[in-house]
């Protein structure tokens, strides 16, 4: 493993994937109802509608989609849903669920209303996905019993349970799997405005001291992402308490980010290096994904997952069918 330039950096501030400590933090910042939950106004004006009908018919709601990048709110959602339908809900993801039996036994545990969550469901195998459907469809299981030529199916009638999944890859879910779910939400990223929200209330929940201008400049330098709002509210936090008295001002919260070499845009070093890489050696582009991951040392799967989709929300970046172009406003962010 060759030593990189940003290995002074303690930690990769725009890594998707939340590290178990950092989870703990989360959980403590998730909101359980969707009153508290911030921004996203379309998704939770149809599911508030859509709860409330089911409710008031007595049954549980249909199978739910949840689709959008990391950190935006998916598995959230799932709770929040659980919490107001009033249900029990049973957390697994796809690549945990790696044998039949395990799955048709947390199926066959499931009561009435229960809601089972499956996180990554793109990432179910082909046998688990297929014990699914019928599931899903007809509230049964269908175990084959004995081998040979004297196997048999043998068919298990389950509670009516709600199944909601989540995946920040839609493309990878098969069409049989998709057409199953009654209802698909995909989340966007949010405002700046309910960033900013977002992080006046984690800060009131951490009990931290955050000055209007200081909660302004991470709303803008959060990636529209939940999830990079609370973890450099957190960091800066850390920043606060140890070179100052705990409060948030805008000048320390300024120097925090600056240590953490995320810029006015919110980029990482990584995000600039994608940007600059294609630009000095490629000429801007059109170059293709994984010729930008060789380059810069980096992999094609965290490129396309974390850099690449917030580099095109904010117009710096571009997709083309012949590879990624650096846009005219990409051009200016970097060469500065
Ligand atoms: N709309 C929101 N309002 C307030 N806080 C939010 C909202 N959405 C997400 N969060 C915060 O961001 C954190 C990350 O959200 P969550 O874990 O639901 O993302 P996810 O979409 O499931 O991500 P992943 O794809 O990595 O599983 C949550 O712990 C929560 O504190
Ligand atoms: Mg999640």
């Amino acid at each position: 493993m060759i030593e990189r330039e940003e290995m002074e950096i303690p930690e990769r501030i725009v890594a998707t994937e939340a590290p178990n400590e950092e989870r703990e933090f989360e959980v403590g910042l998730r909101p359980q109802t969707l009153q508290d939950f911030v921004g996203q106004d379309d998704i939770k004006e149809n599911l508030s509608i859509f709860i409330e009908a089911a409710k008031k018919r007595q049954e549980p709601i249909e199978h739910v989609l949840l689709y959008g990048n990391p950190g935006l709110g998916k598995t959230t959602l799932a709770h929040i849903i659980a919490h107001e339908m009033g249900s029990q809900i049973r957390v697994t993801s796809g690549p945990a669920l790696e044998r039949v039996g395990d799955l048709a036994a947390i199926l066959s545990n499931l009561g009435r209303g229960d809601i089972l969550f499956i996180d990554e469901i793109h990432r179910l195998n082909k046998t688990i996905e297929e014990i699914l459907y019928p599931a899903m469809e007809d509230y049964a299981l269908d175990i084959i019993v004995g081998k040979g030529p004297t196997a048999r199916t043998l068919r298990l009638n389950l509670e009516r349970f709600t199944l909601i999944g989540a995946t920040t890859r839609l493309s990878l879910l098969t069409g049989p799997l998709r057409d199953r779910f009654g209802v698909t939400h995909h989340l966007n990223f949010y405002e700046d405005e309910h960033i900013g929200s977002i992080v006046k209330r984690s800060a009131y929940l951490l009990g931290t001291a955050i000055d209007p201008q200081a909660i302004d400049i991470l709303a803008t330098r959060s990636r529209k992402t939940p999830r990079i709002a609370n973890r450099l509210l957190r960091r800066v936090r850390d920043f606060a308490e140890v070179r100052s008295d705990g409060q948030i001002s805008e000048s320390l919260c300024e120097e925090a980010l600056k240590k953490l070499t995320v810029d006015h845009m919110g980029l990482d070093q990584t995000d600039r290096r994608i940007l600059t890489t294609i630009i000095e050696k490629f000429g801007g582009g059109p170059v293709g994904l994984s010729t930008i991951a060789a380059a810069t040392q980096e992999e094609v799967q965290t490129i396309e997952d974390v850099h690449e989709p917030f580099l095109i929300q904010i117009g710096f970046l571009a997709r083309t069918p012949r590879g990624r172009v650096v846009t005219e406003h990409g051009y200016k962010h970097v060469i500065t």
